[in-house]
């Protein structure tokens, strides 16, 4: 067997490879210098009919000039790989300025939820919540609705099924029932504020939405300790900070079954200061929501021995707080998901 044949094939390829300059040219060399029909593996093959004295010589020979003819394809592969990157195109202008990731922020009534429960924490109340899903007993029994109250009506409030369930379940329909969970697990003296998701089986306009947020407020102390003119002065502390301007508060007799007296609760026109304008529809008073004296009734269903405590109680909406504070014109806005809209804050 030719010995030299072998040697000069060995340096016949690695000179061919490192001339290439194509991927055509190489794949040409590397059919010639490598593949089946080359002369190296015809060698190869013809290993077999050698014999044993020749075999231990030429056999190692060849194996390695085929080592090295695979390494001097593969430097000529990555060396025409990289001499035909564009390497003007690739260039990265460090000095060029970044660009940035669009951040998201805060839904506006989130940031509500913040700079309400600032105002608070600032007069010493505390922040409470509950569950979204509640149970009748909290968001009814316990805050004496009667039975047969139309509030339970299919029409305000979301039912979950709660077939095989031991009580039924809604979506609560207010933060009310959150004064009971957190009079079960502590005694007053306390205040607190609940802001928290609402739900209302209701068809939607421009004021009325199935999902909306209110903001309740329960304060209780010692019989005595706690009053009315508490409950008026403690809202118009909070209205006059939260609107930046002067606010006073009316209260009007109503009923809410876990309030004695309730009340509906109004403050002075935002807009006008009272004199009367088209938000207020010219009366110079806005509707914020309901209020009065807790129960004792929901205080016996938190535990508290009758007569002991006294306490107020208020359940504000949110959206409307928030409308008026950024003139928004449409409640269905908050939980629409339009970017257009939530951009703005
Ligand atoms: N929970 C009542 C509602 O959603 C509001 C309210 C809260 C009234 C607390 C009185 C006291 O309509």
């Amino acid at each position: 067997m030719d010995t030299e044949r072998i040697r000069a094939i060995e340096e016949e390829g690695k000179k061919a490879f490192a001339e290439a300059d194509s991927e055509e040219s190489l794949r040409e060399l590397e059919v010639r210098f490598l593949g089946r029909k080359s002369e190296l593996t015809g060698i190869l093959k013809g290993l077999k009919d050698l014999d044993a004295e020749e075999k231990r010589t030429v056999g190692p020979l060849v194996q390695g000039v085929r080592v090295a003819l695979s390494e001097a394809f593969s430097a000529a592969a990555e060396r025409i790989a990289r001499e035909g990157r564009d390497w003007e195109a690739e260039r990265i202008d460090v000095t060029a300025p970044g660009v940035s990731d669009p951040m998201g922020h805060l839904h506006p009534i989130t940031s509500l939820i913040h700079e309400i429960e600032d105002i608070f924490t600032g007069m010493g109340f505390g922040i409470a919540d509950g569950p979204d899903v509640e149970s009748d007993f909290y968001n009814f029994e316990a805050l004496n609705f009667p039975a047969d109250h139309p509030a339970r009506d299919m029409q305000d409030t979301f039912w979950v099924d709660s077939d095989g369930l031991d009580t039924r379940y809604v979506l609560r329909t207010h933060t009310s029932p959150v004064q009971v969970r957190y009079m079960e697990t502590h005694t007053p003296p306390f205040r607190i504020i609940v802001p928290g998701r609402t739900f209302r089986c209701e068809s939607t306009d421009a004021t009325h939405e199935h999902t909306f947020h209110q903001f309740e407020s329960l304060v209780v102390g010692e019989t005595g300790s706690v009053t009315v003119g508490h409950l008026k002065r403690v809202a118009e502390t909070f209205f006059s900070e939260f609107f930046g301007r002067s606010i006073t508060v009316r209260l009007r007799p109503s009923y809410f079954p876990f309030v004695e007296p309730g009340f509906e609760f109004d403050i002075s026109c935002v807009f006008c200061g009272g004199k009367g304008c088209p938000a207020c529809k010219n009366v110079g008073w806005l509707e914020i929501g309901g209020a009065g004296m807790v129960q004792q009734k929901v205080f016996e269903a938190a535990g508290y021995p009758r007569g002991k405590y006294q306490g107020f109680a208020w359940g504000f909406g949110l959206e409307r707080l928030a409308m008026m504070k950024f003139r928004i014109p449409d409640t269905r806005m908050f939980m629409s998901g339009d970017l257009r809209f939530i951009r703005q804050f």
